[in-house]
């Protein structure tokens, strides 16, 4: 069966286009039902759109809590049945109640090399830091933001030419690699979280530094 998808997103959604473009490509077992925002100006929106991809904005300021939010947020995760959620550049901060609720079905892709350089600014700290190294990270997401066992990591270089900018490319482009690989390990049945330990082929995932 087709493991349904759903994919929150608050930018520009280059992440959610690489995914969009590998499902065919890769014959990846998913099929995207619904891309969610915050943000009613989301690039990533018209992205979907473009693709007859159903698309929901949910209005941060109609709510009077984040556990408000994230209920009506699990209300439309629910109509859709996903089965897998995936945040691309979504910028909100997700309530315990909701992360622990979609345990091990909810998964992050964060621009380090984790556990090096949670939060937010990652290319500019890397740099501030004379690190010779930088890179992405695909989690399970937990509580604690930034934090969840990671399911697969790649580095880049960084060389003494580096920007943000041209850092913040590097990294976009081994993410548009990385994500889709997970999602298609997860549809295909191959991986998952137990105990708050990464199994892909029943096998614990060595990368994982937490
Ligand atoms: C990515 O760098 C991702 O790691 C971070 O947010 C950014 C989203 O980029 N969580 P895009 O909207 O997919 O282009």
């Amino acid at each position: 069966m087709t493991v349904a998808i759903a994919v929150l997103i608050s930018g520009n959604g280059s992440n959610l286009q690489a995914i969009i473009e590998a499902i065919p490509r890769d014959n990846i077992n998913a099929r995207i039902e619904v891309v969610i925002s915050d943000q009613l100006a989301a690039k990533g929106l018209q992205r979907a759109q473009h693709v007859n991809i159903s698309t929901a904005f949910i209005d941060p300021s109609e709510y009077q809590s984040r556990a408000e939010f994230d209920t009506a947020l699990q209300g439309l995760l629910d109509e859709y049945a996903v089965q897998l959620i995936v945040l691309a550049g979504f910028m909100r901060i997700l309530t315990d109640k909701f992360v622990l609720h979609y345990s091990g079905r909810l998964i992050n892709i964060h621009p380090s090399l984790l556990p090096k350089y949670r939060g937010l600014n990652t290319h500019q700290r890397v740099l501030d830091e004379g690190e010779k190294y930088h890179g992405a990270s695909v989690h399970f997401v937990v509580p604690e933001l930034d934090a969840g066992p990671i399911i697969l990591q790649q580095s880049v270089e960084v060389t003494a030419q580096d920007t943000r900018d041209s850092l913040q490319n590097k990294v976009h482009q081994i993410e548009h690699i990385i994500y889709p690989r997970v999602i298609h390990w997860f549809t295909a049945g191959r991986l998952s979280l137990e105990n708050n330990i990464v199994l892909l082929d029943e096998h614990k995932i060595n990368n994982n530094h937490n």
